[in-house]
């Protein structure tokens, strides 16, 4: 199992919703986060001097899902996502050694 770690820009968090449902992923964790890329946040809002770092708001989505799946999940969140501009985010995948569901104490891939 692996968990896909994606940072994007808020306003496709809709559609990096609906195409990681399309490929029928169980979960995702969604958070507000705000950081910073190779910019350091400038030109995405407005160009300061260079010493100043902006962090800029981004979304954070969070899908566990089974080694088969991985690749259509990273490749529904890349095509969903992108814009071509500076900022549009960026995948970071895990290795996940354990599931458990609390509710039934099931584990692994029976657990997601
Ligand atoms: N190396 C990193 N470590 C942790 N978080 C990162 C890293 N790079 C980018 N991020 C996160 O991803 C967000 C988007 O990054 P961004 O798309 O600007 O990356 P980039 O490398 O600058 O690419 P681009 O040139 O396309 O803008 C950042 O605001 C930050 O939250
Ligand atoms: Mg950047």
């Amino acid at each position: 199992m692996k968990k896909i770690e994606a940072i994007i820009k808020p306003f496709k968090l809709d559609e990096v919703k609906d195409a990681l449902q399309e490929v029928g992923v169980d979960g995702i964790t969604v958070s507000e986060v705000k950081g910073f890329g190779r910019q350091k946040g400038h030109s995405e809002l407005h160009r300061g001097p260079e010493y100043v770092v902006d962090f800029v708001a981004k979304a954070k989505i969070e899908v566990v899902c089974e080694d088969n799946m991985v690749e259509r999940a990273v490749e529904a969140i890349s095509a969903a996502a992108r814009t071509g501009r500076i900022g549009d985010g960026k995948i970071f995948i895990y290795n996940i050694e354990e599931v458990i569901r609390i509710r039934t104490n099931e584990k692994a891939e029976a657990a997601l």
